[in-house]
């Protein structure tokens, strides 16, 4: 072998390397909703019908967590190579099953944090899709999609993550309630805020929140949910449930 074909081989290998993908996202069918180039797989379409069911100011919520996070990531050539594209956009659309308030919601349950009910949610929901297979969708895509939803409410961690969990929680972060994030192109947030509108989001919002405090109390202390039920469900008492309280048992200030 010539030294050149050599090097051409080392060079082939070096690059088939340097940008491993979880399999089964390659050349995926796209479409475009509010201006925003999306992925349009039977998966990601039937995600997008079960949110659909869900209020406006949750539908639209949902949808707007997925289009801003595309948008971000499709105007970078290179983090648009390295995001898989389809985790993030389930991972985007299923992120608040946590929210459905229905009172038989398949989702929701009486013992887990909002944030793990949508990712247990969002995994449950692709592993029960016609068109699962675990060879594509391999525990470690799931794993990410998981985090990803799992860590949405906490702050400080998910940057340090892999790459798309790390996408979905940032997401997710674009859509906050009285907030315009720097990040995501200005065209293409007003062109999603125009179709999918954020007015009835801060009210729903709190008032989800607030639903979460009074149903399942136990499930919102030591989070970021806890003062929605101190400030607005009657009774709602975190002191004695918190780690402080009991780290602070017995103690005294010197
Ligand atoms: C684009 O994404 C890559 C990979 O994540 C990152 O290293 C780079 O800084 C980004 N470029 C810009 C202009 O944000
Ligand atoms: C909340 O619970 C703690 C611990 O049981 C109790 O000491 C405190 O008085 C309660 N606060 C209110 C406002 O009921």
């Amino acid at each position: 072998m010539k030294v050149n074909s050599i090097i051409s081989v080392l060079a082939l290998s070096a690059t088939a390397f340097a940008s491993p993908k979880p399999k089964g996202h390659k050349h995926l069918p796209t479409t475009t909703i509010a201006g925003v180039e999306v992925v349009d797989t039977q998966i990601v379409r039937d995600a997008h019908d079960l949110i659909k069911k869900f209020p406006d100011f949750l539908y639209w919520h949902s949808l707007r967590t997925w289009l801003l996070g595309a948008a971000t990531i499709n105007a970078n050539e290179t983090l648009k190579a390295q995001v898989d594209l389809e985790a993030h956009a389930l991972g985007t659309i299923l992120h608040d099953l946590g929210w459905d308030m229905s009172p038989d919601s398949p989702w929701v349950t009486h013992e887990n944090r909002f944030e793990v009910d949508g990712a247990l949610g969002a995994v449950r929901f692709i592993k029960e899709h016609k068109s699962y297979k675990s060879c594509v969708w391999t525990d470690a895509r799931l794993e990410r999609i998981f985090d990803g939803i799992a860590l949405h409410g906490t702050v400080g961690i998910h940057p340090f993550k892999n790459i798309d969990s790390k996408w979905i929680t940032t997401s997710v972060g674009f859509d906050g309630v009285n907030f315009q994030p720097p990040e995501v192109p200005a065209d293409k947030f007003d062109s999603v805020v125009a179709e999918y509108p954020k007015e009835s989001f801060q009210k729903g919002a709190i008032d989800t929140f607030t639903w979460m405090a009074a149903t399942k109390p136990d499930a919102t202390y030591n989070t970021f949910i806890e003062p929605f039920g101190t400030a607005f469900v009657p009774g709602y008492n975190a002191t004695g449930h918190r780690s402080f309280d009991r780290i602070v048992a017995g103690y005294t200030p010197q």
